[in-house]
């Protein structure tokens, strides 16, 4: 089977179906917030402890550890090996998918030919004195390096391809197709002529296309295969099949635009590189770096189209789970030539320097606008804004911060510009806190700094709705500080003297029931926390946050006393506590961080 259509398959099949129905026609499945729970197929088990979520489209079970996605799951109960699996589910989902499997015999015959091509420009390359390798030993190319990516050489004839492959009797057809070979008026020529070539191969080492760069000046200055049955480029990345390991021990990807780019990297020593083939990134080629690392630092030239491409490659990157950043080429037009230039060390700087998606982003805006003029800075926040409403509040904050510092325009001001003029409170009136005189505004700040980001957005929910003050009195154990406890005891108490039909809160009396310091606290949260109608989502991102930091503690603890156990005196210990961890690293795992 081969892997491209196989993951196509795999893909489509995703795309389609819904663990949760797969799952349901054969195991009865309760809603249960985010999740589903049932009882457990692969164990006997009274109480369901089996949880599917959707949005993960995973199984857990927290009874005998069963765990996996969709094709996992069929794998298992119908007891079936990986391929039937997905064949079963291809049927049902009216996947194409039988069909490649008659393709498999004629793919493997084009990944034979493609490899002929290719060693037929290896030796063109490499046995005789040609332009190919003089032109690339003048770009500075090493022998080794150029060996280990099998760079070649396609003459300046129009057929010498053309009567390799006919001495070898092979298909004309198959030539056409895969675009090594040219038919006109009755006569074939070799496609690529004059050009050095870079063998286009995927990560099972198979050759699927090329490259072919003229020598010198010339249109197009590089040329690739055309897509056939063998090669598509959306679904591969040029360079991957040499540095895939070294990716996965650095934990991330430099990803850039160009062939040269990869070759002359790798040179200098920065093996974890690979490059889109010239296109704007796929989400296909993004999935596939994900599987090596989820950490992307995007490379691409320091003109306006390679910007362009970084911003559209972050945003794809971010879509399928990855952690982009963007680098940028300080001297020479692409990472090629900085790196011939400065040499590695300069590059891994450039690395350390890269910025992360919202920097990124904030920082292209900077330069769009005159950040002196105080009209092109409001324009400026404007665009920010969209960026930070993307974000959850916490993350949100981190920016707001530094930003109000940079362009000397009021945390308030931007949170406003975030949120928009459409929250839904009513302004309330608080005891002026000049009551107090002056030097308490200083103390309001230092109470507001003491309670937590999460305390205060859920205090704000309570507030604003009964509906959330229901789900959240289950949460009582996430208000830590006094101040926040107190503040939660008064909304409590106060919600639940009221009748059924009206479940409002009045400030007034719930000021009345606090101290100073909580009503300043109070204060600044319904004047600042903004939700921006975002209110179920914050709840949930608050909530989640809890509990998974909640989660980590206990498994922190675990981890500290089983270190603290004794491997002979404390078996029974040992395991229990091993158990117990498992369980919580399982619940972390299904939960939704
Ligand atoms: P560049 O024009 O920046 O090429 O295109 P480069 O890698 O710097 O080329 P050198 O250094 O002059 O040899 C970047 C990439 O875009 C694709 C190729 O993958 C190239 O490496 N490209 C560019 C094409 O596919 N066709 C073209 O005509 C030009
Ligand atoms: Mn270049």
């Amino acid at each position: 089977m081969s892997e491209s259509f196989h993951d196509n398959a795999v893909e489509e099949i995703k795309s389609r179906c819904n663990i949760v129905d797969v799952i349901g026609q054969v195991v009865s499945l309760k809603k249960m917030g985010n999740n589903f729970k049932g009882v457990c197929p692969f164990h006997n088990e009274k109480t369901p402890s089996f949880v599917v979520s959707e949005p993960k489209q995973i199984f857990t079970c927290f009874g005998c550890g069963a765990t996996g996605d969709v094709f996992e799951f069929v794998k298992r109960y119908y007891n079936l090996d990986f391929p039937s699996a997905v064949e079963r589910l291809a049927k049902e989902y009216q996947v194409d998918y039988s069909n490649h499997f008659h393709d498999d015999g004629k793919k493997e015959l084009y990944y034979q030919i493609n490899r002929e091509a290719a060693t037929f420009f290896y030796k063109a390359f490499t046995q005789t004195q040609n332009e190919g390798l003089s032109y690339m030993r003048n770009r500075g190319m090493e022998p080794e390096t150029l060996k280990r990516f099998g760079i070649g050489y396609a003459d300046e004839q129009w057929d010498s391809l053309y009567k390799h492959f006919m001495s070898k009797n092979v298909d004309v057809k198959i030539l056409i197709e895969l675009g090594l070979i040219s038919e006109s008026k009755g006569k074939y020529y070799d496609k690529f002529r004059n050009r050095v070539m870079f063998p286009i191969i995927n990560t099972r080492g198979k050759v699927i296309g090329f490259g072919g760069r003229i020598l010198g000046e010339g249109s197009p200055k590089y040329l690739n295969s055309q897509e056939s049955a063998v090669f598509m480029k959306k679904n591969n990345l040029y360079g991957l099949n040499i540095s895939r390991q070294e990716i996965s021990k650095e934990n991330y990807t430099i990803l850039v635009e160009g062939y040269m780019d990869v070759i002359s990297l790798y040179q200098s020593g920065i093996r974890n590189v690979a490059a889109s083939l010239g296109t704007a990134l796929t989400e296909n080629q993004a999935k596939m770096l994900r599987r090596y690392s989820k950490n992307v630092v995007l490379s691409y030239d320091a003109d306006n189209a390679g910007r362009a491409a970084a911003l559209r490659g972050i945003e794809v990157l971010r879509k399928e789970g990855c952690k982009a950043k963007v680098l940028h080429i300080s001297d020479g037009k692409d990472p090629d030539e900085f790196v011939r230039k400065k040499g590695k060390d300069a590059f891994k700087s450039l690395i350390q320097q890269s910025l992360g998606y919202v920097d990124y982003k904030i920082e292209n805006l900077k330069n769009r606008y005159n950040l002196d003029s105080y009209e092109e800075s409001i324009e400026f926040l404007k665009e920010t804004a969209v960026v930070l409403r993307e974000l959850g509040p916490v993350e949100a904050d981190v920016y707001i911060k530094k930003l109000a510092n940079e362009i000397k325009i009021s945390e308030n001001a931007i949170r406003l510009e975030i949120n928009g003029n459409n929250t839904q409170v009513e302004p309330i009136t608080t005891p002026p806190l000049s009551k107090y005189g002056e030097s308490d505004r200083k103390a309001q700040q230092d109470f507001s700094m003491s309670i937590s980001l999460i305390e205060k957005n859920l205090i704000k929910l309570m507030i604003l709705d009964y509906k959330y003050y229901e789900i959240i009195s289950n949460y009582e154990r996430v208000f830590k500080t006094d101040y926040a406890k107190n503040i939660w005891k008064a909304i409590t108490e106060l919600y639940e003297e009221n009748e059924v039909d009206e479940k409002e809160i009045d400030l007034k009396k719930l000021q009345d029931g606090l101290e100073i310091a909580e009503v300043s606290i109070l204060t600044d949260i319904i004047d600042n926390v903004q939700l921006a109608d975002k209110e179920e989502q914050v709840l949930m991102e608050c909530i989640n946050k809890f509990e998974w930091e909640e989660l980590t503690e206990k498994e922190n603890s675990l981890l500290t006393r089983l270190s603290m156990a004794d491997e002979e005196e404390n078996q029974e210990t040992i395991k229990v506590l091993t158990e117990e961890l498992m369980e919580l690293q399982r619940k972390k795992l299904g939960g939704d961080k």
